[in-house]
């Protein structure tokens, strides 16, 4: 499809998205799945094929199907009514700023924001996300896939400081922090305090500090929160942008 004519009024529509956002996250208190939506969409993006990525895709039954992305269909319902008011708007460039706001309203950095995203209808085949289940060599696989790197994976994972798992949506249970509804470095530093009743860790967490070059920056982000929002905001926005040239 087409990029979106970005002019005046469609500033004006991302404005009132923003607000919009806010006052439906503050209601439902839906950050979480907001920014797990916004990475779903983004994170199918191959750089070598220039396939996938932040484009709405998930937006259509046969991706939102996909085993990794079960809920998300809930997030996508949200935001019909906000589409529905800013209707210039993408989905793509409002499921990417969802992803933004939900970081902000709990706490988090400020993500910059560039609009002009385009919509597709062409959907990736399932199994382009990470395996919960695995280890950092897959880690490795599937975000420099991405065109990402090391610190880029360390960073955002920090995004297990929001939300929790779900058994009848993934089969893990339980939230990564004890406040999941705050955006901060707890993740880190629960990771490096071990188990802890009641905490979750996916395996792909645990990954993060077997591996020396993964554990060097859960012990920054641990000691230095204002360096991990510093890298958090600047890995969200390239992850915002996987498959978007902004003009
Ligand atoms: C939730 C896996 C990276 C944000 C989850 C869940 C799993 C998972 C299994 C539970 C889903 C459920 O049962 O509802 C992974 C793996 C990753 C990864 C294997 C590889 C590193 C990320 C990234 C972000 C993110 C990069 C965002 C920057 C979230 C959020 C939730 C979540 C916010 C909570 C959703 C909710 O409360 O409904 N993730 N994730 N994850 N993930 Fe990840």
């Amino acid at each position: 499809m087409a990029a979106p004519l970005v002019d005046a009024e469609y500033l004006r529509q991302i404005d009132r998205a923003r607000r919009g956002l806010r006052a439906l996250i503050a209601s439902k208190g839906c950050a979480p799945i907001m920014l797990r939506l916004a990475w779903h969409d983004a994170g199918t993006y191959d750089v070598n094929t220039r396939t996938g990525g932040a484009n709405g895709s998930i937006r259509y039954e046969e991706e939102y199907t996909h085993g990794s992305n079960a809920g998300l269909k809930i997030a996508i319902d949200l935001l019909d009514p906000i589409k529905a008011k800013c209707p210039k708007i993408t989905y793509a460039d409002l499921y990417q700023l969802a992803g933004v706001v939900a970081v902000e309203v709990t706490g988090g950095p400020t993500i910059e924001f560039v609009p002009g995203r385009r919509d597709s209808s062409v959907c990736p085949r399932e199994g382009r996300l990470p395996d919960a289940k695995r280890g950092a060599p897959h880690l490795r696989d599937i975000f420099y896939r991405m065109g990402l790197t090391d610190k880029d994976i360390v960073a955002l994972s920090g995004g297990h400081s929001l939300g929790k798992a779900h058994p009848e949506r993934s089969g893990f249970d339980g939230a990564w922090t004890k406040d999941p509804l705050k955006f901060d470095n707890s993740y880190f530093l629960e990771l490096l305090k071990g188990e802890s009743e009641g905490l979750l860790k996916l395996p792909t967490d645990k990954a993060l500090l077997d591996d020396p070059e993964f554990r060097r920056y859960v012990e920054l982000y641990a000691k230095d929160e204002d360096t991990f929002f510093k890298d958090y905001a600047e890995s969200h926005k390239k992850l915002s942008e996987l498959g978007f040239t902004p003009r």
